[in-house]
């Protein structure tokens, strides 16, 4: 990217994202400034990379192309005003959790596009999944500038709008059902004998070889599984449990719970 960007809010989420374009060799120091609230994240983020600390809000973003709101929900609501105007003209990427495109554009009125995007945990280390929607049509120099910024925190794919919170329901919240999956299935290897030490390394390095295995092949999971289940066999002796106690509809439960909290989360102002 050639542009400036700019952070406002520089925690976990914005110090994600610099990191992975500077790795990645996708900005330069020169080209990122962050500034944060009353803590020291942002003196901490500016010290570790060498990014600039903005003094100010007009410091900030006087000359920023881009601008990435990376602060917490709840402080939407009592944004600095001066953003209507300050942000005129330029691109906004919030990665704010249930702030629609419609509530951001009260905060960003004048800006020339806003995206509105969904990272999910594992963005911290270059492996995450985001989902993303603009306000408008996007430019090609701007769909390029959010591809490339997503892109430094792992894959990205364009939604409509509306499918945010279904999406919340797989990968902005799944991360958690993966690793209370690895937990249960730690504690069922206890239950089987192991010790924990043992459960927990062979459970954490099953979802993990599993996953690259899924990954590596392209092929359809229940391929795989079934590549593994003979007639009979152990693995079989153990999905038919997995099916009697209805696997798959618990997780569709879960999804649906998820998806109703996220639609009500994003209903509030
Ligand atoms: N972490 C994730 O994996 C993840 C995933 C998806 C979405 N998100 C979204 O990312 C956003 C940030 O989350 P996070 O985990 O990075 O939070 P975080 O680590 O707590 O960082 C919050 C940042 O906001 C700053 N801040 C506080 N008040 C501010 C203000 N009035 N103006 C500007 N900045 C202000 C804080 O600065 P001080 O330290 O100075 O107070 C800090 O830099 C959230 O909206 C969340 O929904 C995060």
């Amino acid at each position: 990217m050639s542009l400036q960007v700019t952070f406002l809010g520089a925690g976990r989420m914005a110090s994600a994202i610099v990191d992975g374009l500077l790795s990645r060799g996708a900005a330069t120091p020169a080209q990122l400034a962050c500034l944060g609230g009353a803590g020291p994240s942002a003196d901490t983020l500016a010290a570790r990379t060498g990014i600039r600390l903005a003094t100010d809000l007009e410091d900030l973003l006087r000359n920023a192309d881009l601008v990435v709101v990376a602060f917490k929900p709840q402080h939407l609501a009592r944004a600095d005003p001066r953003l209507a105007e300050l942000t005129r003209g330029k691109l906004v990427l919030s990665v704010l959790a249930a702030k629609t495109l419609a509530r951001l554009g009260k905060t960003f009125p004048h800006a020339r596009n806003i995206v509105r995007t969904m990272p999910n945990t594992p963005a911290a280390i270059g492996a995450g999944i985001t989902g993303w929607c603009a306000a408008r049509a996007l430019s090609a120099d701007d769909r390029a500038t959010v591809t490339a910024l997503l892109g430094a925190i792992g894959r990205e794919i364009e939604l409509p709008e509306e499918q945010l919170d279904a999406l919340m329901a797989v990968s902005g919240c799944g991360p958690a059902f993966v690793f209370e999956f690895t937990a249960a299935l730690r504690e069922a290897g206890i239950a089987a004998g192991l010790s924990r030490e043992a459960a927990a390394l062979l459970s954490l390095e099953t979802v993990l070889g599993a996953a690259k295995l899924m990954a590596a092949t392209g092929a359809e999971p229940e391929d795989l599984r079934n590549q593994v289940t003979s007639p009979n066999g152990t693995t079989y002796a153990g999905l038919q449990v997995m099916a009697a106690r209805d696997f798959r509809g618990m997780l569709r439960d879960t999804a649906l719970a998820t998806k109703a909290r996220s639609a009500e989360l994003s209903a509030q102002d």
